[in-house]
């Protein structure tokens, strides 16, 4: 398993809702946090890791043994008040920050991996977190919620990243579109 990068295909995959966890789904769950605090992230989505399942990872303190491991299975968010701007990265534009205007205070409902309801008010950086992670989940990247000036800002690195997919493309390290589009549709009969 591996954190794939923009702008590979599963990122602007749509998850489907997750109906089932067992012990396959676990040991992934766990993986994801390994690579999650190896990359020096905070929150992590599985189409990040080219899984088409509507669930993500975060902790906030970004440290194995340090925060809290939180799972949000079929994330709903409701209630966003008032703006706040803040920049924001993303482990699959590693090196790219840039300010996104977003909700800075939300409602999540959600289960956990036990089956047990999430229902939540978050506000500061874990409503920024799970707003970007639930974002993935719809295939949608920060990059797409910049300003015109950011946006022209981070055109240049955009490129460089097409550049290296390609380049990977090229040389076998990324399977064909079809392939990837076969490979999410087997793990959606097996978990949506
Ligand atoms: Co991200």
């Amino acid at each position: 398993m591996k954190i794939v990068k923009y702008p590979h295909p599963t990122l602007r995959h749509k998850s489907k809702p997750v109906q089932r966890v067992d012990a396959e789904l676990k040991r992934i769950v766990a993986e994801m946090f390994e690579l999650m605090y190896e990359a020096r992230g905070i929150g992590l989505a599985a189409n990040q890791v080219d899984l088409p399942l509507r669930l993500f990872i975060v902790n906030t303190a970004g440290e194995p043994g340090e925060g809290e491991e939180q799972v949000f299975i079929n994330p709903v968010l409701s209630r966003p008040k008032g703006i706040a701007e803040k920049e924001e990265g993303c482990l699959s534009l590693p090196g790219l920050y840039a300010p996104v205007k977003r909700p800075e205070r939300i409602r999540v409902n959600a289960y956990t991996m036990a089956g047990e309801e999430i229902d939540c008010e978050l506000d500061g950086l874990e409503a920024r977190v799970v707003q970007h992670e639930t974002d993935h989940l719809d295939g949608v990247l920060f990059i797409d919620r910049l300003s015109e000036t950011a946006q022209l800002a981070v055109a240049d690195e955009l490129d460089e990243f097409v550049g290296m997919f390609d380049e990977d493309r090229e040389l076998k390290l990324i399977p064909s579109d079809e392939v990837i589009h076969e490979t999410l549709a087997t793990w959606e009969s097996k978990y949506c």
